[in-house]
């Protein structure tokens, strides 16, 4: 573990439940990226943490943002992006949002129905636009599948009916699922996109834009077993180089979210009480679902260790680990091996940067993680 990162988890002062944050981490991450996917360009997806200080370290080094909502292009406005670096991947837009990208240049987004094509058509005139695949979210911890997507032959129709409309139809996206462990799944989804590609030239479309979503996984570090981004990126421009062509691809655009700045932050907490029930052992935290961990509640395995100098000597013991709410939902993980843990022992939740302080409310009066962001200009800042 990083010194600085180390002494600030292991300082008494440093409150819980804190979210530290290792910008450092997050700029060696995004030259990762672009390293392993050379040529692509970077949209950070801001809902994995908005943090204003994230957008503008991804804004200074060249980055761009793929944003959801209204307040998140407000965020990415900001933190200066030019709309031109701006892209909008949610299927789903309110007309006051559409409006807004339409007046600040946003440089094209996404639609997945007839419906919200004639939306966009309406409230974004002429604007570019680049149609969602459904692809095979299984090889992913937090499958994205279902909600959103068409397939090939629809995606035909709404490259046809975006002409008719008025826009500019300019390619594909697709998200493999949060998490994803298996780079086939990134290579299988851009074989669909070549085959869909091709159909849609047959038909007169000149597609040039090609988005392979987010999805790039945190954690090999400590489970090798999760696949590195330059495996990732390996598997990735190989098929960019068989099943796209090559003469008409301008962009191919990345989502990170996750990947960026997941292995960047770690979650302190505090445990504030013990009980035993029906054999299980149980440690109630001082977050939980609600306030910071809400994606174990969607079945995501929290990576959690124990900090104590004589952590090494304690027996080990299975742990079902809850949150301080009063909600019988706020279980964050059962049968978590740690070893023995006394009520003021801290804890700390590895690769914590994303979807933990953007998830959360302050439920019941518990309160959201402050942040603790180190390495910011090379200084230590506490907010
Ligand atoms: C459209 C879109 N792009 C990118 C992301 C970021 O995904 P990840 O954090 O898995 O990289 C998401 C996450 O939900 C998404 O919905």
């Amino acid at each position: 573990m990083d010194v600085l990162m180390d002494s600030v988890l292991r300082d008494a002062r440093t409150v819980t439940p804190s979210l530290v944050l290792d910008f450092k981490v997050i700029k060696e991450h995004y030259d990762g990226l672009l390293a392993a996917m050379p040529g692509a360009s970077l949209f950070y997806a801001v809902k994995a943490n908005a943090s204003p200080q994230i957008l503008a370290l991804v804004v200074e080094r060249g980055g761009g943002l793929e944003i959801a909502s209204l307040a998140e292009l407000e965020r990415a406005l900001d933190a200066g992006a030019p709309g031109s670096r701006i892209i909008c991947s949610n299927p789903i837009k309110n007309p006051a949002f559409l409006e807004r990208m339409h007046h600040e240049g946003v440089y094209a987004m996404t639609a997945d129905s007839t419906y919200e094509l004639e939306k966009i058509a309406r409230h974004a005139p002429g604007s570019r636009v680049y149609v969602r695949l459904a692809v095979d979210n299984r090889g992913s911890v937090l499958p994205l599948a279902g909600k959103f997507g068409v397939d090939a032959e629809e995606a035909l129709a709404l490259f046809d009916l975006a002409r008719e409309l008025g826009l500019d139809p300019i390619g594909l996206s697709f998200h493999v699922g949060s998490q994803c462990l298996s780079a086939n799944s990134w290579a299988n989804a851009i074989r669909t996109c070549g085959e869909v590609w091709r159909a849609a030239a047959g038909r007169g479309h000149r597609l040039n834009f090609l988005d392979i979503g987010g999805g790039f996984p945190a954690g090999h570090y400590h489970t090798p077993s999760i696949p590195t981004v330059n495996e990732i990126g390996a598997a990735v421009m190989d098929a960019v180089r068989r099943y796209i062509p090559r003469e008409d691809l301008d962009i191919l655009a990345l989502e990170p979210g996750r990947g960026l700045v997941g292995e960047a932050g770690r979650l302190l907490v505090s445990v504030v009480g013990k009980a035993r029930r029906g054999g299980d052992e149980w440690l109630y935290l001082d977050a939980g679902v609600f306030n910071g961990l809400m994606e174990t509640y969607e079945g995501f395995p929290p990576v959690v260790r124990l900090l104590a100098d004589d952590a090494g000597e304690r027996p080990v013991r299975s742990y079902t680990l809850a949150g301080p709410s009063c909600d019988s939902c706020d279980v964050v993980a059962r049968g978590v091996e740690l070893p023995e843990v006394h009520i003021g022992d801290r804890l700390v939740f590895l690769d914590a940067g994303a979807y933990t302080n953007e998830y959360a409310a302050a439920f019941n009066g518990f309160p959201i993680p402050r942040w603790v962001a180190l390495n910011v200009e090379a200084e230590r800042l506490v907010e």
